[in-house]
């Protein structure tokens, strides 16, 4: 059999299905009743008319607003539970981070607006319930853009629950620093990888109507000093990296918004900068939605409304008054106006929220549940195994010590705006806390012991905090297995110091495989992380932070109900000097001392800058140009069972990679086959490029020949002379394989 990969229909179905599933209520879905009634409205409000494009609309809704309407539309009204950010509107913003006033006369709701990275935000505090689902690097580890829709559709539908009618998520920042604190919200290093999952993640969640957004753009890649720091690169470096990984997640998302970020991109800052917004974004992409700032992030007037800024977030500081101001005075074009406020009524119209607004309602808490099991199913990676020491066998394995990371009561999640409050509290902290507190470190409740209890009924399973590794190695030696839960908690806000385990782990980690050779490690983190013991344990599983169902789907993984799937979308580096920069560039001295510029909060600290010499070098392209070899290399990762690749084919005019995949091994499982491409000779890197790949499910013994597209996006370079793209004419290398370090297939890709 034959598939293809990112086939379209193939998505179309299952959105639909999913639409199905989650109880949509589309326009073209409604009862005669209500359509009688839309048609009378559209009889004085021709802008109801849902046969209309949303661009007719929005220049219908525009022409009848006054220029006080249309600026409303350019800034919010204050963040909930935010003292210093509130106004008379901000109970409007239900909870959420932001609320803009829509124009009631005409039926134009107002955006109410939650974050919502990888699940709604602050219920705790709003005495709600969401599920929280993997974090985005887990579900980018799993290549799966039909988990990444059911985890897009899933977020969706609970926003619309709550009555939220637009999204702040869709983190899309390559992973070039990996210590950044955020990068548990954002899809890994690859481009092609990470805006696929993203862009499909958000053309899902956008389907349930509410507004999508991707963030942070640009090269927002750090959090030391993220609101002044000056990101220095070259325009081919991010055109070929940060810029084309937010150009394929925006082209398949259609998202309504944008929202550009706190730091400086080669001087200006993101949301003023003209290059990332006017000339790229909306010119070179043709984007029609809006730009939203980063909460904060506006700082200036008729600098961000030239450079395409569309509304400050989340307030009216330089988009309100001032912005009035300015259009009187005549600083500030009318047109220009117009094209923030249009921007603005697209999205409403294009995500359907103006025909179909959110209804209150009770989530179905089971179906979030199960998808959120689904998804770390297929995004938990196994990094080692030696002497099949997993999945367990009952029959073997009599006893387990189950050691550190809190297991007996939950697993870890990530911190900041992203931060899902835990249904019932901190799983750590004494009962009856709801509401999360901004980085603390939150467990859900969710016991990897009691799952691993559920799945053995009949092994010795016993619990070990870990805090005295003596008392650990002791347990352990006296058990048949010993599995060790370590954890690296993330935040938005912070930075990591380097990429070791803190608290002692990797000690403790250390001591416990001195006492039994069977030791398995546990890996809940947000990043990647160094692993000075790797050679002392039998086994390695990355788990990432597991969301509201994490505990199943890794408890299925370890007996082998589940054979795992995923492979990394971040390199492991061997150490943090391997790394493009071996430290983040520290703060100068007297912002560290005050924590924010003393003088003026609001001025840059004009030396404080990363410059990013490496360019598109991200990740794996990075170690292959340095020839460093990499702990763990992206697109890396184990099976139960083994994979065969052979008989490698390439159609030049079809642009194809076709092969044959087998499960030479005795277990169903399921096999993420990559397509990488090196440039012509003549061009000047040496690195390959990853251009598209497949998930295959195979039964023991069977083989599928799949046909994959080569993306010819990852393939061009960018010329910043005349702000082109070119495609090289040659011979393309075209390698295959389980990872980017393996590929037993090669090929050439003849391009005229
Ligand atoms: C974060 C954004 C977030 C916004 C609203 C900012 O601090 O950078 O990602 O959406 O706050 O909470």
């Amino acid at each position: 059999m034959q598939i293809r990969v990112l086939n379209p229909c193939s998505i179309l179905l299952f959105v639909a299905a999913l639409a199905t599933t989650f109880g949509s209520g589309v326009a073209t879905a409604q009862n005669p009743a209500t359509q009688n009634g839309a048609a009378a409205q559209t009889a004085d409000r021709p802008w109801m008319n849902p046969q209309l494009s949303p661009e007719d609309r929005a220049d219908l809704v525009l022409k009848q607003l006054t220029l006080d309407e249309k600026i409303a539309l350019l800034h919010g009204n204050g963040m909930a539970h935010t003292p210093n950010w509130q106004t008379p509107l901000t109970d409007l913003a239900n909870g959420g981070a932001g609320y803009v006033e829509g124009v009631k006369r005409l039926g134009i709701p107002g955006l109410v607006i939650s974050d919502a990275a990888y699940g709604v935000r602050d219920s705790g505090a709003n005495g709600r319930y969401s599920t929280a689902l993997p974090s985005s690097l887990g579900a980018a580890s799993s290549w799966d853009i039909v988990s990444a829709c059911a985890y897009g559709a899933v977020i969706g539908s609970e926003l619309r629950a709550q009555g939220f009618n637009m999204t702040l998520g869709g983190g899309v920042d390559l992973a070039r620093e990996p210590r950044d604190g955020r990068t548990f919200e954002y899809a890994g290093e690859d481009p092609l990888l990470a805006g696929t999952i993203v862009g499909n993640l958000m053309k899902c969640e956008q389907a349930q109507h509410v507004v999508g957004d991707i963030k942070h753009y640009a090269m927002n890649d750090q959090e030391t000093g993220r609101n002044f720091v000056n990101a220095i690169i070259s325009k081919r470096g991010m055109q070929e990296s940060d810029l084309l990984a937010f150009h394929i997640g925006i082209s398949i998302a259609d998202p309504g918004a944008v929202m550009c970020s706190y730091n400086r991109l080669n001087g200006d800052h993101a949301c003023e900068n003209s290059y990332l917004l006017h000339d790229v974004l909306k010119t070179q992409w043709d984007f029609k939605g809006f730009v939203d700032s980063d909460w904060g992030g506006t700082h200036s007037t008729e600098k961000a409304s030239a450079a395409g800024l569309d509304q400050e977030q989340p307030m009216g500081n330089h988009f309100g008054p001032k912005l009035r101001e300015a259009v009187d005075a005549g600083r500030v074009r009318l047109s220009q106006i117009d094209d923030h406020a249009r921007r603005v009524l697209y999205a409403e119209f294009l995500s359907g929220i103006v025909d179909d607004p959110p209804q209150k309602g009770v989530v179905d808490v089971q179906k979030g549940l199960d998808v959120a099991q689904h998804v770390e199913e297929n995004s938990i990676v196994l990094l080692k195994n030696r002497g099949s020491v997993l999945p367990i066998v009952p029959a073997r394995v009599r006893s387990i010590a189950i050691i550190g990371g809190h297991a007996d009561v939950g697993m870890i999640s990530g911190g900041g705006s992203a931060q899902v409050d835990p249904p019932g509290g901190n799983a750590i902290m004494p009962p009856g806390k709801g509401a999360s507190r901004w980085q603390e470190h939150v467990w859900f409740p969710t016991s990897p012991l009691a799952a691993l209890r559920d799945k053995l009924p009949h092994t010795k399973i016993t619990f070990d905090p870990g805090t005295d590794p003596s008392s650990a190695a002791k347990l352990a030696r006296n058990s048949d297995l010993a599995i060790v839960f370590a954890y690296q908690w993330e935040s938005e806000g912070m930075d990591l110091p380097n990429l070791s385990l803190s608290d002692n782990q990797d000690a403790l980690i250390e001591q416990v495989a001195a006492a039994n050779p069977h030791t398995v490690v546990v890996l809940e983190t947000g990043s990647a992380v160094t692993m000075p013991w790797v050679d002392k344990v039998a086994g390695v599983v990355e788990a990432w932070y597991g969301g509201s169902s994490g505990h199943k789907a890794l408890a299925n993984v370890l007996v082998g109900d589940v054979n795992p799937s995923g492979k990394l979308a971040i390199t492991f580096p061997k150490s943090d000097q391997d790394l493009p920069h071996p430290v983040i560039p520290p703060l100068p001295p007297h912002v560290r001392a005050h924590g924010a510029d003393p003088v003026n909060p609001d001025t840059p600290v004009a030396s404080y800058s990363v410059s990013y010499t490496e360019g598109a070098e991200v990740g794996y392209k990075w170690y292959q140009t340095e020839h460093k070899t990499p702990l763990f290399p992206f697109g890396f990762g184990l099976s139960y069972t083994t994979f065969a690749y052979s008989a490698l084919t390439i159609d030049s005019s079809a642009r194809t990679a076709r092969f044959t995949v087998r499960n030479t091994g005795t277990r169903a499982g399921t096999e993420i086959a990559q397509v990488y491409a090196t440039l012509p000779q003549g061009s000047d890197e040496s690195w390959e490029r990853l251009a598209g790949f497949a998930r295959i499910t195979l039964a023991p013994g069977k083989s599928q020949t799949v046909t994959v597209a080569i993306d010819p996006r990852v393939l061009q370079t960018f010329r910043e002379s005349d702000e082109s793209w070119n495609l090289a004419s040659g011979a393309y290398k075209i390698l295959v394989g389980p990872s980017s370090s393996n590929t037993p297939l090669t090929g050439s890709l003849m391009i005229q």
